[in-house]
This record gives C-alpha cells, structure tokens and sequence, in this order.
C-alpha cells in the first residue's frame, strides 16, 4: 500500500495544483490509473479494495462489466457525436425505448444530458413549464447539482451558495434526518412532524401551494450525509403534491440505477414521482443525464431546451449495454443487494456497539452510511475523526468517501465480492478502532 508517494505521483498532485480549479478532493491522495472488478489501482500501481464505486458510478464493477467497455469501443469507432438534438439517430431512440420499460406505464418521454446537474436543471425547467408555476421546493440537506438552477435546489453545505446567490424561487424544508430530527423529537411518535411542517409552514406562510411547480427529493439523500428516511416521509410528500397539483421529481442520480436495490429508488417507498432524474451509473462510466417524464405532462415546447451532447452516441452505446447487463441480471443483483447490504449492515451495527465514535449506520440496499460524532451522548458531529478514518482506510488499500458533516459512504460495486467485502470492512473497523482510541 502507498507507504509514500513516487516521485511522478507528487508531481502530479503539485501540476494538479498549478492548472486546475477545483476544491472537492477527499483527504487522500489516490491517482486514479485503472480499474477492474472489485479493485482501483493507482498510478504507482498499488492496489485498493474500492467502497466508492467512483461516486456511485461503477455500480456493476469499476470499469464496468467488459459488455459495456466493448461496446463504448465498438461505437467509438463508428460514431461519437451526432449532433442528436439537431440530427437524429436510431441509438437513442431504441434505448429511450428500452429505458422506458423499466419505469411506470404511465412514463413515456426523456431528455438527454451529460450530467446529474443537468438532469435536474431539466427537470426544473420542464416542471415550470408544465404547471406554469415558478416556485420550488427543496430540501434541507439535498443536494441536486452545483449549476446556478439546480444549486438553488441544493442545500447540504453553505460553501456552495456562499457568493453565488440569490436562489429566491426555492424554498427549503427540512428532511426526514431522524438521527438529528430538527423537531427534537424521535420516529415513530413524531407523527412525521417534518411533513407536517411544510403544511403548516412553508405551503401557508412562505409560498401559495397554487405557485409551487415541483418537489425535488432525493428518495435517500446522498452528499447532505446517507441519510435514509421513513417510509411515511416520502407517501406524506407525495400526498402533498398531489393535493396541491405539485410535480415530485426524483432525483435518482445517486440513489437510482439499483443502488438501493431497486433500480428507481423512489420504488422502496412505494410511490411514484411524476419526474425521475438519473445520472452517474446510467452511463456505464460515461457523462448520461437523463430526465424521464409522465406521459400526461406533455412535450416542451419547440426550442424550449436543448443541449449539443445529449444522447452522445458513445455514452448511449455505454448505457444501453448497462442496461441489458442489469435487466440480464437483475435477479441476482437484487438478491446479492439484499444479502451483501445486510451482511454489511450488521458488521456496521456491531462496531456502533464497540465504538463511542460511531453514532449512527443507515442505509438502504447498498446505499450505506456511517455518521461519525465525538461521542454518543452530545452527537457533536466528529468530522476530523471522520477525515482520520478516511486517511487510515486508504493507507491500508481501501477507499471510501465522505458524505454530509461527519459521514462515510459505504457504497462498493453490487457485485463486490465477499472476501473483498470482509476485507474492505476489517480495514474499516481497524480504522474506526484506532481513531476511537485517541479520541477518548
Ligand atoms: C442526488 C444528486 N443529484 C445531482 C448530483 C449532481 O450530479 P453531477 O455531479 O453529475 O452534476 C449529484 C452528484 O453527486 C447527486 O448526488
């Protein structure tokens, strides 16, 4: 394992520096060089057991499964680029169609993207179309995208407004975050006083409800802290759009694509959003957004939206592969899901025993999160532990991310294998251990 960086790597990280705008790396220092299965290889070639999936992205195995490779490669060398918004081409439409199978009857339409982001700026958009409406809903905590539409709609940390507002056409309300309910109070006998909330609070005195167009909700939120709410939660969310003639939009892209088990996320709650968005792992590795509307919501109307890579060719071929290895599949990846996610949740539920650091383990499938906090009895939200933890994990060839103030994100490919599983989850009790031990 990366005892020390080699000459090239740090070199890397000092150009990275001098060229590049960015401010979202974790606490490591991983190179990323290649990938296969259930490992990540860096540019030194020092092998990590991979609990990252590369945000969510390899769900099937890093790399992908080598069905979607070829045919990315056999595209590649056909057509990339067609202009598919201006031109047409069969690609997309056949796997819009195929896409479309994997929804609710009454969903027959999609917009093509490149990004998570995009998807929701889509959504947005089209939402403010169809109702004619031009106030939002968003969540404390949700985070749907950094471009200037979808950041109005995120809200997990300040850093990401700061400088780059007003967002006045979004109204925030609080998640279901059970483990720090803003209400004080415990499930179940809080009577879901979150969703009684945006009644009594946010449709009454902030917004008319007839003004509102959608509800964006990530079914569990990711970046804001792997955060797994009731099941009420989501069916209360749904009445109140429903009652109010307010569109729900999922917003999938972490959380969808069998992440959760199920291949929409929204489907554990048993309701349906009247607008999905979808990303990261729609692609196979390559940039997809995709935003799936209601038949009964109509089209957009000539020049309304558009972009000039959406239904890239190439990404196409990459999805349309995926797809076929996941409905190929998916008995398999739903009970491998189930197994693995319980296997991992009960390893998780032990350490919280062991350890005064580990405050809480969530998730759902294999959707998994650890929040870390000083010790039980105040909560304080532990996010250098966090950051030590993180940095013994990858020392020791495991990588996992951060999420929210004080979270990890457990979330290797739905094919990990068991001893890698055993393994990645030995490195991360070992880590929570030491890091416990120094915190007393
Ligand atoms: C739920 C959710 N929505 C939207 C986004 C934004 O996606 P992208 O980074 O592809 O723009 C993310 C990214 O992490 C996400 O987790």
């Amino acid at each position: 394992m990366p005892s020390r960086l080699s000459k090239k790597a740090r070199s890397i990280l000092k150009r990275d520096r001098k060229v590049l705008l960015t401010t979202t790396r974790v606490p490591y220092p991983f190179i990323a060089s290649r990938g296969e299965g259930d490992f990540a290889y860096d540019i030194d070639g020092n092998k990590f057991i991979d609990f990252t999936s590369f945000i969510a992205v390899y769900n099937f195995g890093i790399g992908s499964p080598a069905s979607v490779r070829s045919a990315i490669s056999k595209q590649a060398g056909k057509l990339m680029h067609s202009a598919f918004y201006d031109f047409n081409a069969q690609e997309p439409v056949e796997y819009a169609e195929k896409l479309l199978t994997m929804f609710p009857k009454s969903f027959g339409r999609m917009f093509f993207s490149n990004s998570g982001t995009e998807a929701n700026e889509a959504a947005l958009k089209f939402s403010r179309l169809f109702t004619k409406r031009q106030y939002t809903l968003a969540f404390y905590g949700a985070f749907h995208g950094r471009t200037l539409g979808s950041l109005g709609l995120t809200a997990s940390r300040v850093v990401q407004h700061e400088r780059f507002g007003p967002f006045n056409s979004v109204i925030h309300v609080p998640y279901a975050y059970c483990y720090r309910c803003p209400f004080g109070k415990e499930y179940p006998s809080c009577g879901i006083a979150c969703a009684d909330y945006i009644k009594k609070n946010a449709l009454s005195k902030d917004v008319s409800p007839r003004e509102v167009s959608a509800i964006f909700i990530e079914p569990m939120q990711g970046e804001g802290g792997y955060i797994a709410p009731p099941k009420e939660f989501v069916k209360e969310i749904r009445k109140i759009a429903t009652e109010n003639g307010i569109l729900l939009v999922s917003d999938e892209v972490q959380a969808g694509y069998m992440r959760t088990g199920k291949f929409l996320a929204m489907d554990n709650f048993g309701v349906e959003a009247d607008i999905y968005t979808m990303a990261k792992a729609s692609g196979g590795g390559l940039p997809l957004g995709i935003t799936v509307t209601r038949s009964s919501l109509g089209d957009i109307p000539e020049g309304a939206h558009s972009n000039t890579f959406g239904g890239n060719l190439a990404s196409i071929a990459g999805a349309s592969a995926v797809l076929d290895y996941v409905k190929k599949n998916m008995s398999m990846l739903t009970k491998a899901s189930d197994e693995k996610s319980r296997f991992i949740m009960k390893r998780l539920d032990e350490m919280k025993e062991r350890y005064e650091i580990l405050g809480d383990v969530r998730g759902l499938g294999m959707m998994i999160g650890i929040e870390l906090v000083t010790d039980k009895e105040s909560k304080t939200p532990a996010a250098t532990q966090r950051d030590e933890v993180l940095k013994h994990c990858y020392s020791k060839g495991l990588l996992l991310l951060p999420a929210g103030v004080s979270s990890i994100r457990i979330i290797p490919p739905l094919t990990v294998s068991r001893p890698s599983l055993e393994k990645g989850l030995d490195i991360l009790e070992e880590a929570i251990k030491a890091t416990n031990a120094r915190t007393k």
